[in-house]
């Protein structure tokens, strides 16, 4: 009987413990649990697992893009090359439009204050990648023609070039 009362005793004992007042501390502790209390912000610069969109689609939407390229020496100089290639049948091989075809399809001059300061780089970029009205473009096969011919990267060149070698061509063509 007595062995009995010790097994029943020993069976009864887990529930009995869960019902002591620790039995749950592990829980129940000062801290917030998951949905509860306000979620702290995240870091600065840090980014949703999932990524964030890089893509542009259009021009006006890579119009506040920053340039992740530095304007070195040989960042400019990969970038004159490119604008010998690619760009100097428009706009002439100092930006000024002074190509033969300039006039007739309106390239503009790339060294004046609108291109220089009040268009930003990321729009240069834009355009470069895009396109613009007449203008084909270099980074997307588009509507009206273009070629993606220009990395991603080549085009970064560009920009540097066009902000800041351009108009010191001369100097540029002495290194
Ligand atoms: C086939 C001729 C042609 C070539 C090649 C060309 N462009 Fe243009 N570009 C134009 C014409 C025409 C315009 C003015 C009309 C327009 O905006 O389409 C223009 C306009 C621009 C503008 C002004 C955009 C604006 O917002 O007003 C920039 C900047 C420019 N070109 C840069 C370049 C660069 C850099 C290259 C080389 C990667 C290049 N272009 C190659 C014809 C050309």
């Amino acid at each position: 009987m007595k062995r009995i009362a010790v097994l029943l005793t020993v069976l009864a004992l887990p529930s009995a413990v869960l019902a002591w007042p620790w039995s749950q501390d592990m829980m129940n502790q000062p801290s917030i649990k998951p949905q509860e209390g306000v979620m702290t912000p995240f870091p600065a610069r840090s980014v949703p697992v999932m990524g964030i969109p890089t893509k542009v689609a259009n021009r006006e939407e890579s119009k506040d893009l920053v340039n992740p390229i530095a304007v070195t020496t040989a960042s400019l100089k990969k970038g004159r090359t490119l604008f010998r290639i690619y760009c100097s049948a428009c706009h002439g091989l100092t930006g000024k439009a002074e190509s033969p075809v300039a006039s007739k399809i309106g390239a503009i001059d790339l060294t004046d204050d609108y291109v220089q300061a009040s268009l930003s780089e990321g729009w240069l970029w834009g355009t470069i990648t895009f396109g613009s009205y007449v203008m084909p473009a270099y980074g997307v096969v588009g509507e009206q023609g273009g070629s993606n011919d220009l990395s991603v990267e080549e085009r970064w060149h560009v920009v540097n070039y066009l902000k800041n070698g351009l108009v010191n061509e001369t100097r540029m063509a002495a290194q």
